[in-house]
């Protein structure tokens, strides 16, 4: 038998590979695996949500390491992996893959880390049948959660995943698959109409059964009314101020990888950080102490 022979059949998975590592940890994680009840927890107990974006197993591993508590599969992998101007040609097949990669990732690395993966453009817009099979490609892909965006129209649909078992993330606020509509990047909830709107739909997608609430470039002010308004749900802010209950970035830009301008919101970790992971660590202790975002520099 040879040595490759061996190590194929005397044990489980091979230790190590010559590309990059994602060993199982040499230590395992003293940290308590995220899950539904703990991200409860943290809300109630006013303990910040740290989340990151990461379209790869090593990224992943490296955020989860790094003691990052969500990681998202956003379809922002448009923009940053695919090279697309916006993240409405991203397909449910591609965020199926990028699931699947960041969850081996963690899988092989012993991670913790709670996986949302983000349903892309068209895939759950036709009927709340449809969203279910969507969602479900992205589950059986590894996912522990699913995320949409929208307010209003979406209401039945959260219900609707949620009375099925899949936790589901909404999203207000600047809803990026909705750019052409919204007519650009723009900050939203600045009229006090829309404001009105954005706390009603907030209210109505907990009481459907949702179980976190990004809110993307929102003021500082609205974002901590709706997060104080919700009970129940946990509100990540983004460009969304400090007042929110937990954070997320996109990993590019939070890793100074940012040709064009970077958007207000955003600081880049990178700057004094030995390492990759150094530059999570420092994003996860300043949302953690509250000391990023700050008000007056990232947000409205
Ligand atoms: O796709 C994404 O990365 C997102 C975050 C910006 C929240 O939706």
């Amino acid at each position: 038998m040879t040595p490759a022979d061996a190590s194929t059949t005397t044990s489980a998975a091979p230790a190590a590979t010559p590309y990059g590592t994602l060993p199982p940890a040499s230590t395992p994680s003293a940290r308590k695996p995220l899950s539904l009840p703990r991200l409860r927890e943290m809300h109630a107990q006013g303990d910040k949500i740290t989340m990151l974006t990461a379209y790869d197993a090593t990224f992943a591993a490296v955020a989860d390491a790094a003691g990052v508590e969500c990681i998202l599969v956003g379809d922002s992998l448009g923009m940053v992996c695919q090279g697309l101007s916006s993240t409405v040609g991203v397909s449910l097949e591609t965020m199926r893959h990028h699931t699947e990669c960041v969850a081996n990732g963690l899988r092989r690395a012993q991670g913790v880390a709670w996986l949302i993966g983000d349903l892309p453009f068209g895939s759950y817009h036709e009927s709340k049948e449809q969203a279910l099979r969507s969602a479900v490609v992205l589950m059986q892909a590894g996912a522990h959660m699913v995320k949409l965006e929208g307010g209003g129209w979406t209401t039945e649909t959260v219900r609707f995943l949620v009375e099925r078992g899949i936790p589901v993330c909404a999203h207000l606020g600047l809803t990026p698959q909705t750019v052409h509509a919204l007519g650009g990047y723009r900050v939203q909830g600045k009229t006090e109409e829309s404001a009105a709107q954005l706390r009603r739909e907030a209210g109505a997608l907990q009481d459907a059964g949702a179980s976190m609430l990004v809110l993307e470039m929102v003021p500082a002010a609205l974002s901590l009314e709706v997060t104080q308004l919700l009970t129940h749900c946990p509100t990540i802010g983004i460009g969304a101020g400090n007042g929110t209950s937990g954070q997320v970035l996109v990993l590019h830009d939070m890793l100074g990888m940012n040709l064009g301008k970077m958007a207000k919101f955003v600081h880049n970790f990178m700057d004094g950080a030995p390492s990759v992971r150094g530059a999570m660590e420092a994003y996860v202790r300043a949302v953690k102490d509250g000391s990023f975002p700050v008000n007056a520099t990232h947000a409205w």
